[in-house]
């Protein structure tokens, strides 16, 4: 059922695909947005064209059409289609990506333990995880600062999703390269990461964080199947890069009713701009993009 139609031969007489045609590249640029929220303009074709053009020689086809209809139905339907979004995502992410936002993240939950005694605990979500760096330095913070205002007793917990099925895989694995930790103090490498036998240098997460961490595969065009409310903390940055300006609002609306009354919703900078919703004020704090539920 292979088809043979468009293919050329290099010098090494290895079959190459012929470049796609603009009517085939409409067609999976609405399959991707459709399916993911995410655009892939002009400017990222060859992006889409290499990534194809990789894994359909992985699995033997040369033909856009017919790869395009094994993602429509049939048994391997949905497990192509997992690792196609695994190769079309930005996976890029570190510890501490953006210290400003997680400046603030901190003192929010100062706030909120300070302003309530008997507060039994924090709730946070970091939506479009990745491989793990953003939800476990939430965890870390969390988890330090819970002890400094003598409340370690009290619960915190990260819902950490992504589209993703590889990548929260290697999330759940937690298992990181020594140049990856670079942003993690050492204190904190030392109490929260174990190294891997081996000599290889990496580390490892301990059980111990990774039991504050939930990892979970949702596609946040469809918020409406995920059961999470009443957080005090939505963490979402870099994730909503490539979506139009229509979905980023529909998902930040989505994101906003979740929050807990005084939730902070803290985006990437210049993420929501021209956007708000009557539930919010925006929280001003410098070099970031945020805003608290008013209570
Ligand atoms: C660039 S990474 C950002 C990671 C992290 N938030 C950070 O700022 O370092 C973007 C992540 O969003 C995920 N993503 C893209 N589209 C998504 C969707 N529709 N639903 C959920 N996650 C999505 C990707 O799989 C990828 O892991």
């Amino acid at each position: 059922m292979y088809r043979t139609t468009d293919v050329a031969t290099d010098r090494w007489g290895i079959k190459s695909l012929a470049p796609i045609s603009d009517e085939q590249f409409e067609l999976w640029q609405t399959l991707i947005e459709a399916r993911t929220g995410m655009t892939i303009g002009a400017a990222r074709r060859s992006f889409l064209e290499t990534n194809l053009a990789i894994r359909m020689r992985e699995i033997g086809l040369n033909d856009y059409e017919a790869y395009y209809e094994q993602l429509m139905a049939g048994p391997v339907a949905e497990r192509e289609w997992a690792i196609l979004v695994d190769r079309l995502t930005v996976q890029e992410t570190s510890f501490f990506r953006h210290p400003s936002s997680f400046a603030l993240v901190r003192q929010h939950i100062s706030e909120l333990m300070l302003r309530d005694p008997a507060r039994k605990g924090v709730n946070l979500w970091s939506v479009g995880c990745s491989t793990g760096e953003e939800p476990y330095s939430l965890a870390m913070q969390t988890d330090v600062q819970l002890a400094e205002l003598r409340r370690a007793k009290a619960y915190f917990g990260v819902t950490a999703t992504d589209i993703s099925l590889p990548t929260l895989g290697r999330a759940r694995t937690g298992i990181y390269g020594d140049r990856r930790l670079h942003n993690v103090p050492s204190a904190w490498k030392e109490k929260y990461f174990k190294p891997v036998a081996g000599g290889r240098k990496e580390w490892q997460v301990t059980d111990e964080l990774k039991r504050r961490v939930a990892f979970v595969q949702l596609n946040i065009m469809e918020l409406d199947k995920a059961p999470l409310a009443g957080l005090d903390v939505i963490f979402c940055q870099n994730v909503l890069i490539y979506f139009r300006r229509f979905r980023k609002r529909d998902i930040l609306t989505n994101l906003a009713v979740r929050l807990a009354p005084g939730g902070l919703l803290v985006v990437g900078l210049g993420e929501a701009t021209d956007w708000a919703h009557p539930w919010l004020e925006r929280v001003d704090y410098p070099d970031t993009m945020a805003f608290r539920r008013k209570s």
